[in-house]
């Protein structure tokens, strides 16, 4: 039993990155059996879970969609707010009394709320009905893990994790056209709100070369578009100790495979710098659209936020990527109620949305999270101002999100076909370069190749059009 701990998960004492390359572990001892994966959370858990669902085939595991049918469940959550702790322990419920008519049935909880020390706390006195704890370090582990789960509760947490772990082409990707590919893992950054330092470890590069090798083959594949991961992309490299090799370096490396469409996922606006600018500016490949974190518009609370810039350097840096990639499409996160956060802050906040010009944003309200400095800061919000404040900034995210679509009427734009809309009117839908959603009619043959789309008419969340012959 390895149970998680918070100091050791804060230290940062391991220099060294140990690069391990690992085969896939192939048995036929789950053969039969089904397993559902349920995923909380940001595109990295989305990945975790590809990864985590190429493991279990490799296993004999069959993926079933229905939690009911499965022998093995588990819960890749997110720790992020508070308010997906209360989500995974309601549906833990639900699956509790399933083991009474299939008590072969195995419960697994993973990913970054099984790095918080209080739940599995929680989990130790309230749930024992849990099997398998693994944590978000413990990932390659997993056919180990189930083959030698002895009754009971098993709780395998590392708390601080230096390395880079090599798994090869293991994923089983939800998609045959667009790829997640992690370029780099952990936070180095601290943020005072945020658990992800806590839960992610220490910020290590992959080899670039193992990247390149990954993209390249995903070519061959026929993959279309490959989006790189990170907690803070842009800091990839920064941890190399024998050579200088920057995330430009690899944008450009990238851009070179001429795999069709490179996208990138999340830059922090202290380390984006002007040559990936002038990278994205380069080549047609990388897409003009950015998602940029600002988290709010008030330097005082930029500063109790640990974000080290100011709304002033964030708005130079928005103006030159504008220089650098003309028409680039910006996206953000912002945080409301950050603790002491006054009604002039949440003004620069509304001020620094209107001069940004986003056109699309993740808007939350602050969540205390147990271990992290802003938790335990005074002047705490009260729930009604700080809701009130999320309706307002809301209001004008989605002007801007309206108006970033209507730039596109009457324009014809690539898109990436990835499937049927999913609604009644059996449209096809897909992504435009600047990340903006279509649907239009066309031929089941389509999905999964790049067409030109007349954009006929906007709405506030998505476009419609017609394919251009
Ligand atoms: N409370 C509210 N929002 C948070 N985020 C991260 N931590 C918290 C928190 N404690 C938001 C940030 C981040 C996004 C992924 O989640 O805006 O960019
Ligand atoms: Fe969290 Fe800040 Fe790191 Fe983003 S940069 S993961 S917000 S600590």
């Amino acid at each position: 039993m390895n149970l998680p701990d918070m100091k050791e998960a804060k230290s940062r004492h391991n220099d060294i990155v140990d690069f391990i390359y690992k085969d896939p572990i192939q048995s036929d001892v789950f053969n039969g059996k089904k397993c559902f994966i349920k995923t909380y959370g940001c595109q990295m858990n989305v990945h975790d879970s590809e990864e985590i669902a190429g493991i279990l085939e490799n296993l004999g595991f069959e993926q079933t969609e229905d939690y009911e049918q499965a022998d093995l469940i588990i819960l890749n959550t997110c720790a992020i707010r508070e308010n997906a702790h209360d989500k995974v322990f309601g549906f833990l419920g639900r699956c509790k009394h399933l083991k009474k008519t299939n008590p072969e049935l195995k419960l697994c909880l993973c990913g970054c709320m099984a790095q918080e020390k209080s739940v599995v706390d929680e989990i130790m006195t309230n749930h024992k009905y849990i099997d398998l704890v693994f944590g978000t370090h413990n990932i390659h582990e997993l056919p180990n893990l189930l083959m030698n789960l002895h009754e009971g509760l098993n709780i395998e947490v590392k708390s601080n994790e230096g390395d880079v772990i090599e798994v090869g082409e293991v994923y089983k990707r939800d998609s045959h056209y667009t790829a997640w590919i992690n370029i780099m893992y952990g936070c180095d950054k601290f943020c005072t709100y945020c658990i992800v330092p806590y839960t992610r470890g220490k910020e290590r590069s992959r080899k670039s070369t193992d990247i390149l090798k990954e993209v390249n083959c995903l070519k061959e594949q026929g993959y279309k578009e490959i989006t790189l991961l990170g907690q803070n992309v842009n800091a990839y490299g920064k941890d190399f100790t024998d050579i200088k090799y920057s995330f430009a370096n690899l944008l450009e490396d990238l851009a070179k495979t001429n795999i069709h469409r490179i996208r990138y996922t999340t830059s922090h606006p202290r380390d984006l710098d002007i040559e990936t600018m002038e990278v994205m500016g380069k080549y047609d490949n990388i897409m003009p659209h950015l998602h940029l974190p600002v988290q709010s518009g008030s330097n005082d609370v930029l500063k109790k936020m640990n974000r080290k810039y100011t709304k002033e350097v964030y708005l130079e840096k928005v103006n030159k990527l504008k220089e650098c990639v003309p028409g680039i499409s910006l996206t953000t996160d912002i945080i409301v109620a950050f603790p002491n956060e006054t009604e002039e802050d949440f003004n620069e906040t509304l001020d620094l949305v209107r001069k940004a010009d986003f056109e699309g944003a993740y808007t939350f309200i602050f969540s205390p999270r147990t271990g992290t400095p802003a938790a335990s800061m005074d002047g705490q919000i009260d729930p009604d101002t700080a809701k009130r404040r999320l309706l307002t900034l809301n209001e004008l995210i989605n002007e801007g999100f309206a108006k970033g679509n209507k730039r596109f009427e009457g324009t014809v734009q690539e898109v990436l076909v990835e499937g049927y809309s999913g609604k009644k009117d059996h449209l096809l839908t897909g992504y435009t370069k600047h990340n903006k959603l279509v649907n239009f009619e066309g031929d089941e043959s389509l999905i999964g190749t790049l067409v030109n789309v007349k954009i006929k008419k906007a709405f506030t969340w998505h476009l419609l059009g017609e394919i251009e012959k």
